[in-house]
């Protein structure tokens, strides 16, 4: 039996713009998607998911979810009319919009495949399959999700030819606490939304596009200063700029400022928008189960974790 894994994600600054290579910041989270591959008797794949999700999410994403393990099988090279295989979904991040989960799970079938079939890809090898997988869930992903799954750690990420891809040292892991609005959010339509109001609107989202560019390199600078008041106040202006472009909403803009009224240094959306996730600053574990404890008077899910 073939075994891997793959992290979920947290995007502190810059989802959305980072398609279009404006630079952007991801840490991944000590929260995994594992996969295990079985060869079987019959003909092509079976799918056994057991992850935990928000209610809907597996069903909203099965579409995308098969033609993302077809891209993957592709390109490993396995056929799977010749080579019938079992795939079992597990692990302790729970599938939502927003975390990661579409990638984790890409980079933990991309491992278990090579466990399986002896192939030895390298880890720059897993991150391509992932990022091949991804394309079933986002049409045209920037990558940050794929290289936060398969690399770990906070990274400074920028997509070109090639992706620059930095591993960020911060003097110790910080605090977060990410609210679930229990919206299950379709990133694809989120992009395209972005795409085609860009088009409409040029002046306007020109300008909003370089002051989220100027924000990232303020931002990597505040996180490696450690001057975490710095980084929570970038993490309001780019949920700002995350809402000029339109991919939050009043659930996200709630838990955005329920986690601030209860301390936080700071909010933002985090990942495709639309529903999903939110992430607060919560230095200290004090602060970090006051703000979460807010939250879930609330009625939100809640996820205590770590970046850096
Ligand atoms: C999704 O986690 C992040 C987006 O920027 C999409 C992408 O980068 O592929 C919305």
């Amino acid at each position: 039996m073939g075994f891997g894994w793959g992290f979920g994600k947290v995007i502190l600054f810059g989802e959305h713009f980072v398609i279009y290579g404006v630079p952007s910041i991801v840490s991944a989270i000590d929260k995994v998607t594992t996969a295990t591959v079985e060869s079987t008797g019959g003909s092509g794949w079976t799918l056994d998911d057991r992850r935990q999700a928000t209610p809907g999410y597996k069903e909203e994403k099965l579409e995308q979810q098969r033609g993302s393990i077809n891209l993957i099988l592709k390109a490993a090279g396995i056929d799977p009319t010749t080579n019938p295989i079992k795939i079992t979904f597990g692990g302790d991040l729970v599938a939502a919009s927003g975390i990661g989960a579409s990638a984790a799970s890409c980079t933990a079938l991309a491992r278990a495949l090579s466990d399986e079939f002896k192939l030895g890809f390298s880890d720059d090898r897993i991150n391509e399959l992932a990022y091949e997988g991804e394309k079933g869930y986002h049409g045209t992903p920037s990558g940050i999700d794929n290289t936060a799954a398969t690399y770990g750690g906070l990274i400074w990420f920028v997509r070109g030819e090639p992706n620059v891809i930095e591993r960020l040292k911060i003097k110790r892991p910080i605090e977060v606490v990410m609210g679930n609005t229990g919206l299950v959010a379709n990133t694809k339509a989120a992009v395209a939304g972005v795409r085609e109001r860009k088009e409409r609107y040029p002046g306007k989202y020109e300008k909003i596009f370089n002051e989220a560019k100027e924000l990232a390199y303020m931002a990597r600078k505040a996180l490696l200063d450690y001057d975490l008041q710095a980084v929570g106040k970038l993490m309001d202006e780019n949920h700002r700029q995350l809402q000029a472009i339109e991919v939050s909403c009043k659930e996200l803009d709630q838990l955005v400022e329920l986690a601030r009224a209860n301390g936080a240094y700071g909010a933002k959306m985090t990942g495709g928008g639309l529903g999903g996730n939110m992430v607060a600053l919560t230095p200290g574990k004090d602060l970090q189960d006051q703000v979460a404890r807010a939250i879930k008077r609330e009625g939100f899910e809640v996820l205590m974790t770590r970046i850096g």
